[in-house]
């Protein structure tokens, strides 16, 4: 193809499209952790408005704003009070309103998070559907009566026998009306009734009230699970909704806690629930339909299928840009749920993504994430945080991340190499779901130590960690005390060590952004897996009109093995774009067969804990 005659997707006025965002990158800040600029120990608005500059750098073209409405976080803001107003903790609305004004004068969009599963329970909307049982915004929530035979609110009289993702029953009962309320969360999250038509219309006027206001867009918080399984309208006039079957397996499609003894099988009532397709599309002509292009739209769904997905982003049906799918992340879970930690291989992870670049190639698209303020940090997970491999580690899984075709996720501080704190102590655990895990799985009779082990491992404190700016006593995060540890590392591996240095992980992030957005291969080429079967190397190949990328990272540590490269033997003559090591070129192989591309090995020495060494390197033919 010609420069005259550029591909449809590349044309200058590609940015204008309503698809700009396969060419994007996107950076999640967590605010309570990101920067405090009035000295409370907690990061707020006016934190983020100081470092501007370090995102600009980075070169991400959106920025994901975790909750910073009112609220009384109880879950660090997903639990909403107020969808309107900024919350005093991080700042005012002006400031907010500032905050969208510099992103977009430096060219970056704000997408807003978006959590309309549920509310706080301290919400006026939940505060008047308590009051009474004949209150007008009664049905806004899930109100139901004790199970006949039961004593209301003793142990079982839940109207279903579901159980929380944060531990416990889905119900809480209300002695006030004498009726329980469903939380698929915590108790002060009772689950907006999505069969109401008002809800909606509540909920799509207060998008497009943000949307007036500027915002490029929503992370739609669990998405997914609006919808739930209902079945008949019952003596009291409302749907019933259907009990599980007890003691069964876990659902894999569900990352969160289920006690499978106390409590059924919850995802089958709550996850891609019958009508969640009928009100994403309600939703998308509603609020987004003859808004001019560039808006991101990106549900966070849990359980989701590769099928799903597709069903969810297919652009002609309307619903969803892209969806953070959770089968990645949920693959060290064992059958007792995501506290009870599998060992897992590279090869799962390859396999897993690898499956959903298929299973999206055609339709849909795929958000591409390693980490985010749920998950524990990608490098310690995926990777290596040894002190030999952290840096190495965490620069190879970014080039495989970001090369991959989608749409890549940063989560503050992983561009840094940000490794998990590994809080030993339940002291230092701050978290609504690790704090409630803990005081149940120890109630059940789980050791104490090996809850704590699971909780430093996985626990989502080890993703709030405030973010390392610089070496000085509040790591530049705070002036004040800081109102979760700092990292152990916060002296060394910090921003101000970073930004000046080419061989850092920063730089080694700023260089894969850029070839995303110079390079239309990245952002727009086919995907096509090579050495799927490779335990220690992840290879794969990006093609896009007459330019094919090869991207080639060992996921391992030792170097004693070496793996029959002959597969790749045409990239002989590849060019070099990027190599995840100091300086420009990859570092010389080791051992590597004749007519490879000049590939470096370093192979594994076990499955477990791939530590990466430094051979990532996409080159251009
Ligand atoms: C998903 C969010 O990412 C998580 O932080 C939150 O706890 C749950 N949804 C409930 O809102």
């Amino acid at each position: 193809m010609s420069p005259a005659d550029p591909h449809p997707d590349v044309r200058p006025d590609s940015v204008a499209r309503r698809d700009w965002w396969k060419s994007a990158v996107v950076y999640q800040v967590y605010p309570r952790s990101f920067a405090d600029s009035d000295g409370d120990g907690v990061g707020d608005l006016g934190g983020i408005l100081d470092h501007l500059d370090h995102l600009e750098l980075l070169g991400v073209d959106v920025v994901w704003l975790s909750p910073v409405y009112r609220s009384p976080m109880v879950d660090n803001g997903y639990d909403i009070s107020d969808y309107h107003d900024v919350d005093p903790l991080f700042g005012t609305l002006e400031q907010l309103e500032e905050l969208i004004a510099q992103l977009h004068a430096r060219d970056m969009k704000l997408v807003m998070d978006l959590v309309v599963n549920h509310t706080s329970s301290a919400h006026a909307w939940f505060a008047e559907s308590r009051s009474s049982t004949d209150n007008p915004k009664r049905d806004w929530y899930w109100w139901r009566s004790p199970r006949p035979g039961h004593e209301p609110g003793s142990p079982g009289s839940e109207p279903t026998n579901w159980g929380s993702a944060f531990s416990g029953p889905a119900w809480t009962y209300d002695d006030h009306t004498g009726e329980y309320y469903l939380h698929v969360f915590a108790p002060d999250q009772p689950d907006l009734n999505w069969e109401n038509p008002e809800v909606r219309q509540a909920v799509y006027a207060m998008m497009r009230d943000w949307l007036d206001r500027g915002v490029d867009g929503f992370r739609m918080d669990v998405i997914n699970v609006i919808s739930k399984v209902v079945g008949p309208v019952g003596d009291d006039g409302r749907v019933t909704l259907p009990d599980g079957v007890l003691g069964g397996e876990r659902d894999p499609r569900w990352p969160g806690v289920v006690d499978t003894v106390s409590f059924a099988d919850t995802p089958a009532f709550v996850l891609n629930g019958p009508r969640v397709h009928e009100f994403l599309q309600e939703m998308h002509r509603e609020v987004f339909t003859d808004r001019p292009p560039g808006l991101l739209i990106v549900g966070e769904t849990p359980g989701c299928s590769v099928g799903e997905a597709v069903l969810y982003t297919d652009p002609s049906r309307g619903e969803l840009d892209m969806v953070f799918q959770f089968e990645h992340v949920d693959l060290d879970s064992g059958p007792k749920g995501k506290w009870d930690v599998l060992r897992m291989t590279m090869l799962q992870l390859k396999q897993s993504l690898g499956r959903w670049q298929d299973g999206l190639a055609e339709v849909g698209w795929n958000s591409l994430y390693l980490g985010n303020h749920d998950q524990p940090r990608c490098v310690s997970r995926f990777g290596s945080d040894a002190p030999e491999h952290r840096e190495q580690s965490a620069k190879a899984l970014a080039t495989v991340l970001h090369m991959h075709r989608g749409t890549p996720y940063v989560y503050q501080g992983d561009e840094l190499g940000t490794s998990n704190a590994g809080f030993t102590r339940l002291e230092q655990l701050r978290d609504v779901e690790s704090l409630n895990h803990y005081a149940t799985a120890v109630a059940r009779g789980e050791d104490p130590a090996d809850v704590l082990r699971a909780l430093a491992y996985k626990g989502r404190d080890n993703a709030r960690v405030p973010m390392s700016w610089d070496a000085s006593p509040g790591a530049g995060f705070t002036t004040g005390t800081p109102w979760l540890d700092l990292h152990p590392l916060s002296g060394s591996v910090n921003a101000a060590a970073q930004v000046e240095d080419p061989n850092s992980a920063f730089s080694h992030y700023r260089r894969l952004i850029a070839l995303r957005h110079a390079e239309p291969c990245v952002a727009h080429g086919t995907f096509r897996m090579l050495l799927a079967d490779h335990e220690q190397l992840y290879c794969f190949e990006r093609s896009f009109g007459d330019t094919r990328l090869l991207v080639v990272a060992n996921l391992s540590s030792a170097a004693d093995v070496v793996p029959d490269l002959s597969e790749l033997a045409a990239w002989s003559s590849a060019e070099p774009l990027i190599a995840s090591v100091p300086g420009s070129s990859p570092p010389p192989p080791t051992r590597s067969p004749p007519g490879s591309p000049g590939s470096s090995v370093w192979p594994d020495r076990a499955v477990w804990e791939p530590l990466w060494a430094p051979s990532a390197r996409p080159s251009r033919r």
